[in-house]
């Protein structure tokens, strides 16, 4: 097989691999017919929106669907602004659209880079707020029978970085729209501690550019440092553990909530003196431990090798074994994370 398409440009980490071929999809129909056409000869196919969630392995042996499903509908009730979005509209422009036509809500989630129709799947979230507290209903399709099935926000089991969309049951879907209600009556959302400097007056356009300007600082620019955000999930634990934790390290942070306390990774990964540590073509980065950085051309076996150390470094000094946030995908497609990250390593 000839695998001659990159994908250096289509994935933020900036790994540079090839896939058979990429087809960037317009429209419902086309989805499902090359879906089926090439799953029907055994050729896989991955959905993709902006690949900032995805560490490519090696080259790809199927197609590439880049999603460019676009299309935002709006209508109203008494007291929301309802939106019907379409799966390859870009996140943030969908945030500054929303704002600029003063419909509030998304403001503390600007910034985050990837399509719509990956934000359900891990919930986005940040600043204190994720998609669940917006979203009404996830639309699925089943490319292979074009059967498209509605999932209410209830079913979607939205959690931290986690939904029903990360079980099997729905791994050969493809999500085509979310359903978003955003209240016309707007309440901020100011409790996360990167607040507590924000003494300007309170409005959605100020909290954007808050949130917009700390992220600027905080997180690297994929296109300048390869990254996807993140790399691990923040943990929870225990509250003897936790308790325990506490008493080593008091500055430790954390939240606690039905004694079960989250905590942040990047701190622990930090404690382990692991910031700015390079390992071939792989960083931890200098300012947030949490994101591995594409230093110097890394393969992704460079990025997971330096993500394998990180893990075992940090689940022997704590005794917490940390679960990636981002989608590990092989020639194949996706693999399950415990293949690499398992205590066993
Ligand atoms: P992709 O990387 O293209 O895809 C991710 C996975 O979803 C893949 O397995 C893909 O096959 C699947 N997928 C994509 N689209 C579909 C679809 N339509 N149907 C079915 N499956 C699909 N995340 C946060 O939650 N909060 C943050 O603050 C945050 N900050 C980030 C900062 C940076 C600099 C970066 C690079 C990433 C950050 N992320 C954050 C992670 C990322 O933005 C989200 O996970 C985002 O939702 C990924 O969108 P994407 O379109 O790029 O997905
Ligand atoms: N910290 C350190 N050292 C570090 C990094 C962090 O001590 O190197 C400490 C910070 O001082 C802070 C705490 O850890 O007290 C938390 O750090 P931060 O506020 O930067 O947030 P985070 O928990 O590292 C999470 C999300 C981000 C999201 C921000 C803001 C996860 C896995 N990550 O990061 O999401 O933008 O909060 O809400 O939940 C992503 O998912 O890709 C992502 C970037």
């Amino acid at each position: 097989m000839i695998y001659n398409y990159s994908l250096k440009e289509l994935n933020t980490f900036g790994i540079n691999v090839n896939a058979l071929k990429i087809i960037k999809i317009r429209n419902f129909f086309q989805l499902c017919e090359i879906w089926k056409k090439y799953t029907k000869k055994s050729i896989p196919c991955l959905i993709l929106g902006k690949g900032s969630n995805v560490l490519f392995l090696r080259n790809f042996c199927g197609i590439i669907l880049i999603n460019k499903i676009k299309g935002i509908y709006v209508s109203e009730s008494k007291q929301f602004w309802n939106l019907h979005v379409n799966s390859g509209e870009n996140w943030h422009k969908l945030v500054k659209y929303t704002i600029k036509k003063k419909m509030y809500g998304l403001e503390n989630l600007a910034l985050i880079p990837g399509c719509v129709g990956a934000a359900p799947i891990q919930n986005i979230g940040a600043y204190g707020v994720s998609l669940k507290n917006f979203c009404q209903y996830v639309d699925i399709v089943n490319p292979i029978n074009k059967e498209i099935k509605r999932i209410n926000k209830e079913e979607c089991f939205f959690k931290y970085r986690d939904s029903i969309f990360t079980k099997n049951i729905y791994k050969n879907h493809v999500i085509i729209s979310l359903g978003l209600s955003l209240p016309k009556k707007w309440i901020p959302h100011l409790n996360y501690k990167d607040f507590k400097n924000f003494n300007l007056d309170i409005t959605p356009q100020k909290i954007f550019h808050y949130i917009s300007n700390i992220r600027k600082k905080k997180i690297p620019d994929p296109k300048i440092l390869g990254n996807a955000g993140s790399f691990f999930k923040n943990p929870f634990v225990s509250d003897t553990l936790g308790f325990k934790l506490l008493k080593i390290f008091p500055t430790m942070p954390y939240t606690i909530k039905n004694n079960i306390f989250k905590i942040s990774a990047g701190w622990l990964i930090d404690q382990c003196k692991l910031k700015g540590y390079i390992q071939k073509g792989a960083m931890v980065h200098k300012k947030q431990a949490l994101i591995i950085i594409n230093n110097s051309n890394a393969s992704g076996m460079d990025i997971l090798n330096l993500a394998i150390k990180i893990y075992n470094i940090v689940g022997n000094k704590f005794g917490i074994w940390l679960e990636p946030e981002v989608k590990i995908i092989d020639d194949y497609g996706e693999i399950d994370p415990s293949t690499f990250f398992s205590k066993k390593n």
